[in-house]
């Protein structure tokens, strides 16, 4: 039978990662799943991989799976329409799982990773086979191949672009003409990259022909699955600010318990800067309606026990919140956990989960910070652009040494290892929705009006906005509270 399924792939022109193979011949419904996989038209991957196999197995399953699975019945749910069951799957997330050990700051193995795992993402592409190390890079001269950590990038005097690369064997310098069509790219520091060139006379440079990021695959947005539920991004609350818009929350829990459409909402991601913190930036604490950080999570608790108990929450720390700045961040925990009701989740960030068939990657967005300062067309007004290069390079936050911290862990988790069906984030107080090669994208509001921070920053929020995306046809939009 393996050889069957395995002849069909090839047929189809689909590489296998051995580990899928194995995935693949363990399932009892094998030949279902390579079905499904061969039938999926455009959505159906070039390399089909373990997590792939597992997708498409859960797809056949119903949806959310049932193997990996906690099914939670919410206790006296008033909604009768439909039985509620929460469907939420933690995929990733380093909450229990930091390796950070002591005093010992060691950022080699979370680099080494971080190469690693987008190096073989880059390797599956058609025009990147046969990459070759960088200390191999000097001896072969033309039709190289390679790829490499950014470790410096810089303009040189003629105006063309000098990028200096890395990998565990050697560095390298590679130069990219101007007006060649990179020209005008951005390389962030510590980005991985994928090199295609030749040698230059002197054997000292290698003269860039093209430049080559991981990127993600062209797929359709969302195709149907069958799921009759309605998840809600409520980004940003920042419960303790004096600047925290209470008439607009209101309208929002009205909503909430009164629409009929909101019958169906029974998953609301929280993306972080669940209340203001204390001490975040200079003169916060003038802009402070409650100073003490365990009172605005009390009050926070308070808050959203006014949600329909048919809806569970799903709750993740931003750069305001009581665990850890660096990156990736815990979920909150111990006695601020213990303040929250069972329908309450908490999550780390970045954190991947899937609910009821899709799958969501969910990050406060810090890294927009670096991202808006380091790539020119980028800006606060307009997150979604910033996204979009993070999905680009497969990476949330690559720039280490910027405005966001990173923890030394030893794996990377803010590497994109898998493309998800919704991007959300929050941090710049918009509300924006866009879509890229079949990725939703969402920025998803705040819940506090301009604070002098802000202003001094010319920042514009766009606060009291709830985007929502229905999970069984994928539709995206917007449910407006300012008035
Ligand atoms: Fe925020």
């Amino acid at each position: 039978m393996e050889k069957t399924i395995l002849g069909a792939f090839s047929e189809k022109g689909i590489l296998l990662d051995p580990r899928a193979v194995d995935a693949l011949t363990k399932l009892p419904n094998a030949a279902e799943c390579a079905d499904r996989i061969i039938n999926d038209g455009d959505n159906r991957p070039l390399v089909l991989t373990e997590e792939d196999v597992l997708r498409y197995a859960l797809d056949g399953d119903g949806g959310a799976g049932t193997a990996r699975e906690a099914v939670v019945q919410p206790e006296g749910a008033r909604k009768q329409i439909t039985p509620v069951e929460w469907r939420v799957i933690v995929l990733k997330d380093i909450t229990g799982n930091s390796t950070c050990v002591g005093n010992v700051i060691d950022f080699a193995k979370l680099f080494n990773d971080r190469y690693s795992t987008i190096k073989k993402m880059l390797s599956k592409r058609r025009d990147l086979a046969g990459l070759i190390p960088i200390t191999k890079v000097k001896k072969l001269k033309r039709d190289l191949r390679f790829a490499g950590i950014v470790n410096d990038s810089r303009t040189t005097k003629n105006g063309h672009t000098m990028i200096e690369l890395e990998d565990e064997t050697d560095k390298i310098q590679v130069l990219v003409m101007k007006d060649s069509r990179r020209d005008g790219e951005t390389y962030l520091k510590d980005e991985v990259l994928g090199v295609i060139g030749a040698l230059s006379k002197d054997g000292e440079i290698v003269m860039a022909k093209d430049i080559v990021r991981p990127g993600i695959p062209l797929r359709r947005v969302m195709t149907p699955n069958g799921s009759d539920s309605i998840v809600a991004f409520v980004s940003d609350i920042h419960i303790g600010s004096n600047t925290f818009l209470e008439k607009e929350w209101k309208r929002f829990m009205a909503w909430l318990k009164g629409s009929a459409v909101a019958e169906d909402v029974k998953y609301i991601v929280m993306p972080g800067d669940l209340v203001d913190g204390i001490g975040i930036y200079p003169g916060q604490e003038d802009e402070l309606e409650i100073d003490d950080l365990f009172d605005q999570y009390s009050l926070l608790a308070e808050t959203v026990k006014e949600f329909p108990d048919w809806v569970q929450l799903v709750m993740m720390p931003g750069n305001h919140d009581a665990v850890r700045l660096a990156e990736p961040q815990p979920a909150l925990s111990g006695d601020i956990k213990d303040l929250f009701d069972s329908n309450v989740r908490f999550v780390g960030n970045p954190c991947y989960m899937e609910i009821e068939g899709r799958t969501i990657l969910a990050y406060h967005g810090k890294s927009m910070d670096d991202f808006n300062s380091s790539v020119r067309h980028l800006n606060y007004t307009n997150p979604q652009e910033a996204m979009k290069e993070m999905l680009k390079r497969r990476h949330l936050a690559p720039i280490y040494g910027g405005k966001t911290p990173l923890a030394p862990e030893q794996k990377d988790y803010m590497v994109i290892d898998r493309v998800p069906d919704i991007f959300v984030t929050g941090h710049v107080h918009v509300c924006r929705i866009d879509e890229y090669r079949g990725v939703r994208l969402i920025n998803a509001s705040a819940w506090q009006s301009q604070t002098a921070f802000q202003r001094m920053h010319n920042q514009m929020p766009d606060p009291a906005r709830v985007p929502l995306v229905h999970l069984g046809t994928g539709e995206c939009w917007v449910e407006d509270f300012t008035s």
